[in-house]
């Protein structure tokens, strides 16, 4: 089927062959060449390739990667035609058991698999339940976590903030909105599988942690099933859709998941943006014009989620150019979409005011209504509340020497090594 109205932003001549597979172009993403610079790798595909690029995963797996403002939007806001049951995709013969984006792309019963009104139903409860987070107390309780944190490290007058700071703060943010108490030593022991089971270390046995997290989410669920209170995961039980308590275990998992790693990488890519550069050096301990700046020029170009997989297509179909097959996957270059060249008046890429970037994906699936509010009033106030407490905070390393994690799906720092005078408590 052809669909006249599908963006065609591809360069002469590239309506190639019809299965990635058979490309002798096709880009392994997998590589550690582009890690440190993802948009040179964009730039050089759209130049290449078009607005869609076909690329390898992991072991050589065909996928193409959607990198135009046009063709994401337009993928995202077809779910007709690129859904979300990675169950249709044509190369699962070819999957190993092992392979490292399964935990990504294997299917789950869980709202991020789900289609139509199946869909629409868990979305609108998880919709709904995000919706009775009372804002203000969100970002009352990131404050006293925020303090929490600060004073473990305080008066060392040093920190690495990535793993201290950036990562662990929206984690216990998010398990607190569902409904944990902070000072329980249960919800340390969730936070830390939690950690494990989504962001394993040397060592961590990822698979054992996330069987404990299931176990602690079930119990939650029984226990507010038995005394509810003012929390997510009781507003969820209490929705007239009726949700199952395993579907709604497995939704709470995606939204605590979904809510820690990109805020924690919007944190940690916000404080290095400030804390490198000069632009924003004269005012950022007092000033929450910066911050605000800050946050928002991170979501247009260094935004935390870069690649999102995926979408399957659901028939044959032409997108950019190419010549799609029903069951291929479609990987959403989100970071490539917001830096697309034909959105910016002549060429030149900056940051927008307005809020019209990918960040959050678009369409039935994107991000939910209200989660980036919500990401937004816990990472303004992690950044906030560590320039209070720390004015005179500095990178303790030269800013060439901040290196990237070694993924092409998550944009975030390994370590934000800091330095500053020891606050005495
Ligand atoms: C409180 C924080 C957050 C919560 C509770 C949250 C929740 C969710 C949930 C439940 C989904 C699945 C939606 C679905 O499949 O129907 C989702 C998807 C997504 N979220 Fe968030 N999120 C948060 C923060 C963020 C941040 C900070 C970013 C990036 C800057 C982000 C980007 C995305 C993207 C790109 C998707 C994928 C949408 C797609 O499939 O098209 N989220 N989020």
């Amino acid at each position: 089927m052809t669909d006249t109205s599908v963006p065609n932003h591809a360069p002469d001549g590239a309506a190639g062959p019809a299965c990635p597979a058979a490309h002798p172009d096709a880009v392994a993403l997998s590589g550690l060449q582009y890690q440190q610079t993802p948009f040179e790798l964009y730039r050089e595909l759209r130049r290449k390739h078009g607005a869609v690029a076909p690329v390898l995963l992991d072991g050589g797996i065909p996928a193409w990667l959607a990198l135009g403002y046009a063709e994401v939007s337009y993928v995202t806001s077809h779910d007709e035609l690129f859904a979300r049951d990675s169950r249709r995709w044509n190369q699962w013969p070819n999957i190993p058991a092992d392979w490292p984006l399964l935990p990504y792309v294997g299917y789950q019963p869980s709202v991020l698999f789900t289609e139509g009104a199946e869909h629409q139903r868990r979305a609108g409860v998880i919709s709904d339940a995000l919706e009775g987070v009372d804002q203000l107390e969100l970002s009352q309780h990131c404050q006293r976590i925020a303090d929490q944190l600060v004073d473990r490290f305080a008066g060392s007058g040093q920190a690495e903030l990535m793993s201290s700071y950036a990562h662990a703060l929206p984690m216990r943010a998010a398990v607190q909105m569902c409904g944990m108490p902070l000072d329980g030593a249960d919800t340390e022991a969730l936070v830390e599988d939690l950690r494990m089971s989504l962001d394993a270390a040397e060592g961590d046995d990822p698979v054992a942690a996330y069987v404990r997290v299931q176990e602690r989410i079930q119990q939650l669920v029984a226990d507010k099933r038995r005394s509810p209170g003012p929390d997510v995961t009781s507003r969820m039980i209490a929705s007239p859709a009726g949700l199952a308590d395993e579907e709604i275990v497995q939704d709470l998992i995606s939204v605590i998941a979904a809510a820690q790693q990109p805020t924690g990488n919007w944190i940690g890519n916000t404080l290095r943006l400030l804390l490198t550069d000069d632009r924003f050096a004269l005012n950022v301990s007092g000033g929450r014009v910066s911050v605000g700046q800050a946050l928002n020029e991170v979501l247009w170009l260094d935004t935390p989620t870069q690649n999102f997989i995926g979408r399957w297509a659901v028939r044959d179909i032409q997108l950019g150019g190419r010549q799609i097959r029903a069951g291929d996957c479609v990987v959403l270059g989100l970071a490539a979409a917001n830096t697309d060249p034909q959105i910016w008046p002549e060429g030149h890429v900056g940051a927008q005011v307005n809020s019209a970037h990918l960040s959050f994906s678009n369409g039935e699936h994107r991000c939910p209504f209200p989660a980036p509010q919500l990401a937004d009033v816990i990472a303004r106030t992690a950044v906030e509340t560590l320039l209070e407490r720390l004015p005179d905070i500095v990178l303790a390393v030269e800013p060439e020497e901040l290196a990237w994690r070694p993924s092409i799906w998550m944009r975030g720092l390994t370590a934000l090594p800091v330095a500053f005078t020891p606050v005495v408590q």
